[in-house]
């Protein structure tokens, strides 16, 4: 039986793939919330089974009311359950495997998965639209920050400009405590291993790509677009120095990982940039004061203007909180395309080649500490038409050892300041790789 088959006031009963942070959280805010969902979703939202690899770990919930199944595929095409409900992340492996298995079996999928929405978002949707049930996935984006919803039906009505925002806690964590503390990235780094705010393996989130993941999914909604993870163009947190959080304080800014998705031309020529980099964001900017694991997403549209959706971006309870909201929806039958059109109107829109876009840029570059540095990059510089507003060159830490040279450029071609870099490349007297780091657009 389909969810649209069952008695209205029947219960929605569900299956839990997955009970490490999120799924206990999601079986804590039923048992808590329970009078106040039914009475929301008008109707009880019953687990009826849950799976996980150990079935002996006390989960702090109790389980005992629960069906177990060792087989997560089994799990998600059981006849009593409505929809399956993944928490146990990866983009392909059980999770993929069980969630394919629940939408061919006529289940509703409600995940927090952003890897596989990311890489397999839109088979899945094309499945959940041949089968008729649901697929959600509000929890995958921005934890517990209902943006998924906002952009599907907040501003389903205007013509976005653009969707960008900060997507990763980890990074936030991390670049706010280095503007804290005065402390390098590695140091930094551990210290966020240590309280719990980074992975052992923390690759992914300081390497940009869990954000990707979120701004590919952001993207096709915001644009109507096929989700396109490969073309998202992403660089991470590890070049970021403690000097380059001090400089870019002594100029006004803040550093924010920025997660950024718009659409240029129309109609055919239309085409997608979405990138993630580190950004200047200057300290008047809405999110500049977004400190530490939260997580902010602005989105502007040609009606309704700048709106801004701010809060926890992880945590049991907030990612909790928004895998329930998608239940009490399928519960309601409040269920709509899950990337707010069907997937035959979605469109394959050409990726950006950004060279011509104008922005301003923050330069970093680390010396040798000798006359006539300066002016080789600064000849560079002009010979590339890069303009420089602003020059800082910081006195050297030891005597012959190296400088760091930070510049400010004004507002010029992306393309131009890869052409000066190039001018530079293979210089005796750089030390390092420079960092460059674009200034947000206030
Ligand atoms: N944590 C957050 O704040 C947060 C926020 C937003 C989205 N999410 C997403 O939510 C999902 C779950 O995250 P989480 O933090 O709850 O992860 P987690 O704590 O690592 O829990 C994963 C669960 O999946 C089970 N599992 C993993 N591999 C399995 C396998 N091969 N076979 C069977 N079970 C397996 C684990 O079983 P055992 O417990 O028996 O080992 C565990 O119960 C992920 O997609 C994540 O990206 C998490």
């Amino acid at each position: 039986m389909t969810v649209a088959d069952q008695a209205k006031t029947a219960p929605l009963r569900i299956a839990i793939a997955g009970l490490g942070t999120v799924g206990a959280g999601v079986i804590r805010l039923l048992n808590t919330n329970r009078d106040l969902i039914a009475a929301r979703a008008g109707r009880a939202i019953e687990v009826i089974a849950v799976s996980a690899r150990d079935r002996t770990l006390d989960r702090g919930v109790d389980l005992s009311g629960y069906d177990w199944e060792d087989d997560m595929t089994e799990l998600a095409s059981r006849g009593d359950v409505d929809v399956l409900v993944e928490l146990v992340g990866g983009s392909d492996g059980p999770a993929l495997a069980a969630s394919r298995a629940a939408l061919s079996a006529g289940k509703g999928l409600v995940t927090a998965n952003k890897a596989m929405i990311a890489h397999h978002g839109l088979s899945l949707a094309e499945k959940a639209e041949e089968g008729g049930v649901p697929l959600k996935f509000e929890a995958a984006v921005a934890g517990g920050i209902p943006v998924v919803k906002g952009l599907r039906e907040g501003t389903s009505a205007n013509a976005l400009t653009t969707v960008y925002g900060i997507l990763n806690g980890t990074c936030n964590y991390i670049l706010s405590e280095m503007e804290e503390t005065g402390a390098d990235f590695s140091e930094t780094l551990a210290e966020a291993q240590k309280l719990g705010y980074a992975e052992a393996d923390p690759t992914f989130d300081i390497e940009g790509v869990d954000a990707a993941h979120k701004l590919a999914i952001l993207a096709a909604i915001g644009f109507g677009s096929k989700v396109d993870f490969k073309s998202v163009r992403v660089s991470g947190i590890t070049q970021i120095r403690a000097a380059d959080i001090a400089q870019a304080d002594a100029l006004g800014f803040v550093i924010r990982l920025i997660a950024q998705a718009d659409v240029e031309g129309e109609g055919k020529d239309a085409r997608l940039l979405q990138r993630v980099r580190p950004c200047l964001v200057a300290k008047d900017h809405p999110l500049a004061s977004v400190d530490g694991p939260t997580n902010a997403v602005v989105a502007e549209g040609n009606f309704s203007g700048r709106l801004l959706f701010q809060g926890a971006g992880a945590g049991d309870g907030p990612t909790a909180s928004a895998v329930v909201a998608d239940l009490i929806d399928i519960a309601r039958s409040e269920v709509g395309a899950p990337f707010s059109m069907p997937v035959a109107q979605l469109q394959a829109f050409p990726p950006v080649e950004p060279g011509h876009r104008l922005e301003r840029t923050y330069l970093r570059f680390t010396v040798n500490d000798r006359p006539g540095v300066l002016a080789e990059i600064t000849a560079a510089m002009r010979d590339a038409d890069v303009s420089i507003e602003s020059l800082i060159q910081q006195g050297r830490a030891n005597e012959g050892g190296e400088v760091l040279v930070a510049m400010v450029t004004h507002e010029g071609q992306e393309r131009c300041v890869r052409q000066a870099l190039a001018l530079l490349e293979g210089s005796d007297s750089l030390t390092g790789e420079p960092l460059v780091l674009p200034i947000l657009r206030n």
